[in-house]
This record gives C-alpha cells, sequence and structure tokens, in this order.
C-alpha cells in the first residue's frame, strides 16, 4: 500500500512547507482542485522542484463530454503528472475517448475512475444514482476495467469486491483513510489503515488527519511505520 497526502491547505506556501517537510518520504503528493484552481501548473512545478522524485495525483475529477474530456487528459499528460482521475459516470464513450488519446504517450499518467464519493452515505448516494453504493461502485468498476483504465477511487468498503470483479492488478485508490481512527470530518465511509490493508487498498489518501496533525512530519512516520508492517 502507498500513502498519497491530500495537499488541501489554504495557500500554496502552507502546501509546498509540508511537501517540503516529507521531501525524504516515499509518499505520493495530491494536488487537488483547492491547490490547482488557485496555484495552477506553477505548483506542480513547485512540487517537482522540491523532490523531482515525488509522484503527483491531480485529483481534478474530470466530468464533461468526451472530447473535451480527452483534451483536458492530454493536457494533463503534458504536465507530468504521474496519476489523474475522471468521473465513472462520464460514461464508456468518455472513458474510451480519453485512453485513446493518451495512447500516444510514452509514460502516459494512470488513469483511474471516480465511482461513489467517500463523503456520500448509502441514502445520499441513492438519490442521485437509484442503486446501491456497492452495486453501482462495481458496476462503474467494471466499465472502467473493460475500458482499459487503470483502477478506481472508491471507499475501502468496495476495495475488495472490485478487484473481485476486475482483476488483481485493477488499482483502487481509497479517500477517508483515517489512520489511527481519527475524526472523519464530511466524510461518510471511513477506514483505519489496518483495514485498508485488508481490503487490499493500493492508494490509501489522507489529508486532515495529517495536515491538521501538530507534528505532519511525525504523523507520516507514523503512517508509513504502520503500512512496512503490512
Ligand atoms: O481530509 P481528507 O483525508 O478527508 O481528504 C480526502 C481527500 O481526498 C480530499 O482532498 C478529497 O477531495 C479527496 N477525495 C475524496 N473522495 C473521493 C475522491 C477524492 O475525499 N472520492
Amino acid at each position: 500500500m502507498e500513502l498519497c497526502v491530500a495537499l488541501d491547505l489554504p495557500s500554496a506556501k502552507e502546501n509546498l512547507a509540508l511537501a517540503e517537510s516529507l521531501k525524504s518520504y516515499n509518499v505520493w503528493m495530491k494536488v487537488g482542485f483547492r491547490a490547482y484552481i488557485r496555484d495552477g501548473k506553477a505548483f506542480i512545478e513547485d512540487l517537482k522542484a522540491i523532490n523531482p522524485d515525488f509522484k503527483i495525483f491531480l485529483d481534478l475529477k474530470l466530468y464533461d463530454i468526451p472530447n473535451t474530456m480527452a483534451d483536458a487528459a492530454e493536457e494533463i499528460a503534458k504536465l507530468g503528472v504521474n496519476m489523474f482521475n475522471i468521473h465513472a459516470s462520464a460514461g464508456s464513450v468518455a472513458m474510451k475517448t480519453v485512453m485513446e488519446r493518451l495512447s500516444s504517450y510514452e509514460n502516459r499518467p494512470l488513469v483511474l475512475a471516480v465511482t461513489a464519493l467517500t463523503s456520500f452515505d448509502e441514502i445520499n448516494f441513492q438519490a442521485v444514482y437509484e442503486k446501491s453504493i456497492n452495486e453501482k461502485a462495481e458496476q462503474f468498476a467494471k466499465m472502467s476495467y473493460e475500458y482499459g483504465l487503470d483502477g478506481v477511487v472508491c471507499s475501502t468498503f468496495e476495495s475488495r469486491v472490485i478487484k473481485q470483479a476486475t482483476s488483481e492488478t485493477f488499482l483502487t485508490l481509497c479517500p477517508g483513510i483515517r489512520p489511527f481512527g481519527e475524526d472523519a470530518g464530511d466524510q461518510q465511509r471511513v477506514a483505519t489503515l489496518e483495514l485498508a490493508n485488508t481490503e487490499d487498498v493500493d492508494y490509501s489518501v489522507v489529508g486532515r488527519p495529517i495536515y491538521k496533525d501538530p507534528d505532519p512530519q511525525a504523523k507520516v512516520e507514523d503512517i508509513l511505520e504502520v503500512i512496512a508492517t503490512f
């Protein structure tokens, strides 16, 4: 399992200070809406300047018409990030168009599809998708696998079912990880590192439990220590 640290702080300066404190660890940096909308491409370059080996996950959850998504995917590939995501509910044509467009890129970024946001509980999810989280996440995962994506974003609770329905090598990236049972905040389907390991999660995304900790570096060390025992 790998650790993905969400850089969701209120300023580039704070995000970069966090990245600087983590530059000697083998962790992914997750750049989401807040950081990318505010700080853009320069922020990606600043992260690479801190550590050229940082793996970067651009979490922009693309959702648009297929051609617009493929155009955006190509721009993302040019940024030199290692992973990005789209919404599975954009559909199979969007998935196919995105993957075709990226096929000419050597070392293309990994492409994941968001199944059910971890902030959804069952009732609110069904109000939008009219199916249970498990059923829909499995359906979205099978579609993503069929159209050549590398994996999905899901909660820990769907990870194993998704691998059984697709392949053991199909990646699962799970936000809502509360490493040692910290406060859930707005997340509904949270899990500890232990559970994420049991459920075969490939990437654990952790934001607030790290950056709101008085000592984020020590917290990352504690997390990596636990991961090393798996
Ligand atoms: O602070 P917390 O650990 O809850 O952060 C989770 C991060 O993962 C946030 O940056 C959020 O945008 C992202 N995310 C998520 N659920 C998804 C996809 C991404 O929480 N399905």
